[in-house]
């Protein structure tokens, strides 16, 4: 059984909020000729990426990034990190664009990499974040929604890679993760 966490519309209105919010922050530091780039986190903030650009109104590319440190269940594995080939970052302005940051390892040795490329600033959109579970000093820049420590799935994120096509957020009932 699942428990409704966030529902579709509560969802959808947050989502619109964070859109807004991204826009007018970027909408006079790009251009057509220095677009916004967005970097979504594979598999699970494909989602909300897919919301929140929709509604995004300033000039931008997008460049997916795939991550993954749940191999199986909810307990994190080895990190792994592929970038494609990622050119011309330097001197743009790069959002990186995550599902949930939870003790934030993910975003911080993504955060480093794309440090590396030179960018003219470097921020970070979450549809979730679970500060009490923390480990590093990665801090979203604009968040859809804190919630506690629980563990939740649907609207891109799963469970050993089950239940991304929830169009809302649950928790699965008398799970105790
Ligand atoms: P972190 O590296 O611990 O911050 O975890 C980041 C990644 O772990 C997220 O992008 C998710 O893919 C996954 N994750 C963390 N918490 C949850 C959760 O509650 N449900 C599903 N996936 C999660
Ligand atoms: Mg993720």
């Amino acid at each position: 059984m699942i428990r409704v966490l966030l529902s579709e519309q509560e969802i959808a209105r947050q989502v619109a909020i964070l859109a807004r919010q991204v826009s007018e922050h970027y909408a006079s530091l790009v251009s057509i000729s220095y677009p916004l780039v967005v970097l979504p986190v594979l598999k699970g903030a494909s989602m909300f990426a897919a919301d929140l650009l929709r509604q995004l109104n300033v000039p931008l590319r997008l460049e997916y990034l795939r991550a993954s440190s749940y191999r199986n269940g909810t307990t994190a594995g080895a990190l792994r990190f592929d970038v494609p080939e990622l050119t011309s970052l330097d001197d743009h302005h790069l959002l990186l664009v995550e599902d949930i940051i939870d003790t934030g390892k993910t975003a911080s040795v993504i955060l480093d990499e794309l440090h590396r490329c030179g960018p003219r600033s470097l921020k970070v959109c979450t549809l979730l974040d679970k500060p009490s579970r923390r480990v590093t000093a990665v801090e979203p820049d604009f968040c859809g929604f804190t919630i506690a420590d629980r563990f939740v799935i649907g609207y891109g994120m799963d469970l050993a890679e089950r239940y991304r096509e929830l169009p809302y957020i649950g928790e699965l009932e008398g799970c105790t993760f």
